[in-house]
């Protein structure tokens, strides 16, 4: 180290953020930028990173002037005079409690103009997350251009660290991919403009010693809490560190700041465990549920029957009435009436018309929809109903009346969606968020029994042209539906804040920490085939809390894949999460009948620990010789349920486990009891086991042909 180092180092102010576990340090001083020098398990002697000689790199690494980092910037700027240069130098920091965690605020001013960005932190109490973000003050006299402005960076000191993320599509969303960082650039993003979960999600864990464990290892993950177009990247050159920077995708959408405007990026969340992709994932869930990352995270989701697959948009009163019979037969305890409901000039028979015309079709329900509600009142139920609100067709009374309410790109053809003729609606232009606010509004000043609202978004934006922008702000369109969607969804919450509103795009394409704020639940895929829902829903969780992930039992053979699988294998499947039906009930047969009203009964009784518990991942179906097994724990570690699944078939198979159980509490002794059995107890029901045991040794389990599964109630008996 050289003498000016050594004298900076000696000046440089730690800036230390905690959580229960882990330290994000800073280091700043006036004058310099912002280092990042240390991200790992809790330091409580700062010095050690400084001592250790641990020098980091920038927290905000920006472009055009003498950064190292030339591949990875944070930020670039063309200033109001044209200069592309930014240099963030450290001014001063603050720190503000809040009840459950803290907000810290470095800010830092470019050395040439007058141009500021704050580096926000938030640390919880109750969990190890941190959240990043910054916010960007233009301060020069005339309007500066936004080029990139990422969430946050932060820098991984190299090793044998590799990455796992997911990708998908329709009906396929969220396979986990896992790969070594080699050299070169790994970049994950979306540019879908309204469903950046459906083919990359925004989420990435990195294991920092090597193959990525489920409950062991060092590992670190990322997510972006925005539901619009993003850019994670993580550049590997040959310094000492990965660099990963994520935030807002900047293709298609510079950024115009005005003198005195400022720009908030979205919040990236990280968080830091030494257990592994399992450790991550807890976090999350706990981030989440707690904190108000997912709506009334707390509260116990109730079972529900959702019309789609049962009649898709054959909606009648009686194939409605007849499938609440079911419901209420079975013990589920909302009914959702999906697509297929409304039109007035357009009836939504099928799917190329009437988005937007959110009128009751009379010819199909006579007596409106008030009288569905009544109906299912009647019934002990409570009801939901489906919406669209972001979307119109060119065949509606609503794109006949606002032509300029639609995104297109300026002369030219519009470029439709489903059915030829579906598209997007503006939400940057403030009218239609009153009008989105007032779909909303409607049904609940009509209807106000409504307990559950699914909302739908079947469609990219694949013609990029506002007519409510301005020429100079066309770039903007694809940051300001975000950020029109965010303000309606706050406007709905701050008048409904107890209703159900589930997340739904084609299935799992809005997942993400963007929106889920606003949204109770969301719906995991269109695929409810339950072979291939275990990897969707395996891959789900890493990030997400399985109160959110809706999981449907639905016919046999299954709609999108035809395989036919066991009800029990199916029940036993959607149980994971929050449990729900997809099929007309009078389908089933009189035994199948029977097996699903006590599965439903089951659930209820199981509900808080799998909606409220800790998930322990432990066979994982991606390398487990068509094996999985996971495991809910309730905090206090008094109840577990624990759940084993057989998909694939093989002769004496070479790698059949004893089935081991986590997240127990070695010392306490659990009484099993298997739940939804179909045969003959096993030797363990009824039997007690200390929690070292089940951890290390595990039980036999038959499970013995394909799709055959097993639900395990573990009961502590101290
Ligand atoms: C896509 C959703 O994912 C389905 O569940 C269903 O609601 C259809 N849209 C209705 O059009």
């Amino acid at each position: 180290m050289s003498l000016a180092a050594i004298a900076a180092a000696a000046s440089a102010k730690d800036i230390a953020l905690n959580t229960p576990n882990t330290t994000l340090l800073l280091q700043a001083e006036p004058g310099a930028r912002v280092y990042v020098r240390y991200y790992g398990s809790r330091l409580d002697d700062m010095s050690q990173v400084r001592n250790a000689n641990i020098r980091g790199e920038e927290a905000y690494p920006c472009f055009g002037y003498g950064s190292g980092f030339i591949s990875s910037m944070a930020l670039g700027v063309t200033h109001s005079d044209g200069d592309l240069g930014t240099d963030l130098r450290y001014v001063s920091d603050s720190c503000t409690g809040f009840e459950g965690g803290t907000d810290y605020v470095v800010t830092t001013r470019d050395t040439k103009h007058n141009f500021e960005v704050d580096l926000c932190y938030r640390t919880y109490g109750n969990c190890d997350v941190i959240e990043m973000w910054t916010v960007i003050r233009n301060g020069e006299k005339k309007p500066v251009v936004l080029e990139k402005y990422a969430s946050a960076a932060l820098p991984f000191r190299k090793g044998d660290v590799w990455v796992s993320h997911e990708h998908g599509t329709w009906a396929s969303e969220a396979w986990l991919t896992e790969e070594p960082l080699n050299a070169g650039r790994l970049e994950i993003a979306d540019l879908s403009g309204t469903r950046n979960a459906m083919l990359n999600r925004p989420n990435i864990m990195l294991s920092l010693d090597g193959k990525p464990r489920e409950n062991a290892g060092r590992t670190v993950g990322a997510v972006l809490c925005w539901s619009g177009n993003y850019r994670m990247t993580i550049d590997t050159d040959s310094g000492r560190y990965h660099h990963l920077v994520c935030g807002i995708n900047e293709t298609g959408s510079r950024y115009t700041l005005g003198r005195n405007e400022c720009f908030t990026t979205p919040a990236l969340a990280v968080v830091y465990s030494d257990e592994g992709k399992g450790g991550v994932s807890r976090n999350y869930h706990r981030w989440a549920r707690l904190n108000g990352k997912i709506h009334n995270g707390q509260a116990l989701r109730k079972t529900l029957l959702n019309s789609w697959e049962g009649v898709y948009l054959n909606v009648s009163q009686g194939a409605m009435e007849k499938m609440m019979d079911g419901v209420q037969a079975l013990g589920a305890e909302l009914f959702v009436m999906d697509d297929g409901w409304f039109g007035g000039k357009y009836k939504r028979s099928i799917d190329n018309c009437a988005l937007g015309d959110w009128v009751t079709d009379t010819d199909k329900l006579p007596d409106g929809v008030p009288a569905l509600e009544k109906a299912a009142a009647a019934r002990g139920l409570k009801w939901g109903i489906w919406i669209e609100p972001e979307m119109t067709n060119t065949l509606s009374e609503l794109y006949e009346k606002h032509p300029d309410w639609v995104i297109c790109n300026p002369g030219r053809e519009p470029v439709c969606g489903r059915g030829g003729t579906q598209l997007v609606l503006d939400m940057s232009n403030p009218a239609v968020q009153d009008y989105v606010f007032s779909i909303v509004d409607n049904i609940m000043k009509e209807t106000p029994g409504t307990y559950y609202i699914k909302w739908d978004c079947n469609m990219d934006i694949n013609s990029v042209g506002s007519s409510y922008l301005t020429s100079d702000r066309q770039s903007h369109l694809y940051v300001d539906y975000h950020l029109g969607l965010v303000r309606t969804l706050e406007r709905i919450r701050a008048n409904y804040p107890d209703l159900v509103i589930q997340d739904c795009a084609s299935g799992g394409g809005r997942v993400n920490y963007g929106l889920m704020p606003y949204f109770d639940e969301f719906w995991t895929s269109d695929n409810t085939d339950a072979e291939q829902r275990l990897f969707i829903q395996w891959g789900t969780s890493m990030f997400f809390p399985p109160c959110a992930m809706a999981q449907h039992v639905s016919a046999s053979p299954n709609h999108q894949t035809g395989r036919v699988l066991p009800l029990k294998f199916r029940f036993d499947v959607a149980m994971t999460g929050r449990l729900g039906m997809e099929m007309k009930p009078s389908d089933l047969s009189p035994e199948e009948f029977e097996f699903a009203r006590n599965a439903f009964a089951t659930y209820k009784e199981i509900r808080p620990v799998v909606q409220q518990g800790d998930l322990y991942r432990i066979l994982s179906p991606y390398d487990s010789h068509g094996l999985a097994s996971e495991i809910f724990v309730t905090e206090d570690k008094s109840e577990a349920v624990f759940f084993a699944y057989k998909f694939r078939q093989y002769a004496n198979s070479p790698a059949w486990p004893c089935f081991r159980f986590d997240g127990l509490d070695p010392d306490a002794q659990y009484v099993l009891t298997e739940l939804n059995r179909t045969s003959g107890p096993e030797p363990w029901e009824g039997k007690t086991f200390s929690g070292r045991f089940l951890m290390d040794t595990g039980i036999e389990l038959s499970l013995g042909g394909v799709y055959s599964s097993c639900i395990i109630r573990c009961s502590s008996c101290r």
